[in-house]
């Protein structure tokens, strides 16, 4: 494996990954319990990847039994130095309208009662990572300019709420998180951004806005899953060519 080789880890929407030409699965076993699926190991647009399926396969595991951990684990002991996280979002601020694109450059983790820290067992070797900037500066930039050069519409900035799940929110629950100055809204960003780094792993985003967050968009009635559906299968179609761009850089 190279330095360069990317993993990506597929959101809802993105339990696959067309054009990869898969060369191996590898089924990893970790002290933290299982990953969500084997790695797929392929090649995209010329260059080796890995990608994983945060869900799982099928799709079957929710945002807050995800093991986080594990999967996290698996990429850095697969010999990955650089991972670009998918996932679907809810839109709060007003740039953030579906199907966007958005590469976040800050979080918020209201998650609790996660698997949160590799930093837990040696209590005699306490470690508190930097997580000023809670991603990689090159890879985000890297995700940027491979949207720009193939005109795909992206906010290229936005404050990250990480939410329990798996319930939406309510209305008032996203007027606080915008009071808190986030942007989006999703349920998977943390702990994933936070492991990343105590592993030294480079880490971005690559959000899909899937719907307005509750009470927020015009009519501000309901989230219907109809909605979410269609436009993270609109997102996904630009996250895919985005990725083809940028996986050679
Ligand atoms: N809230 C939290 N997570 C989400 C949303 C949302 O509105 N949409 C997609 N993931």
């Amino acid at each position: 494996m190279t330095e360069s080789t990317i993993a990506i880890i597929g959101g809802t929407g993105l339990t696959s990954l067309n054009g990869l030409e898969i060369t191996r699965r590898e089924v990893m076993h970790t002290p933290y319990g299982e990953p969500s699926g084997p790695l797929t190991h392929g090649v995209l647009a010329g260059r080796r990847v890995v990608f994983l399926a945060r869900h799982g396969y099928g799709h079957t595991i929710p945002p807050h039994r995800i093991n986080y951990r594990a999967n996290i684990w698996a990429l850095k002991n697969a010999g990955i130095h650089r991972v670009v996280a998918v996932a679907a979002v809810g839109g709060i601020t007003r740039e953030m309208h579906p199907p966007r694109l958005v590469f976040p450059d800050q979080i918020i983790d209201y998650t609790w009662s996660r698997g949160h820290t590799f930093f837990e067992e040696d209590l005699s070797h306490v470690t508190h990572v930097d997580f000023t900037h809670p991603y990689d500066e090159g890879l985000r930039q890297a995700l940027i300019q491979g949207a720009r050069g193939i005109g795909i519409d992206a906010v290229e900035r936005g404050t990250y709420a990480a939410t329990q799940g798996p319930r939406l929110e309510t209305g008032a629950e996203i007027d606080r998180l915008e009071r808190d100055g986030c942007d989006l809204v999703g349920m998977t960003g943390m702990p994933e951004a936070a492991l990343a780094r105590e592993l030294d792993l480079a880490y971005a985003t690559c959000a899909v806005v899937a719907n307005w967050a509750a009470g927020r968009g015009e009519g501000a009635g309901e989230i219907s899953m109809e909605e979410v559906n269609r436009n993270v299968s609109q997102g996904m179609d630009n996250v895919r060519r985005l990725l083809e761009t940028v996986i050679p850089t």
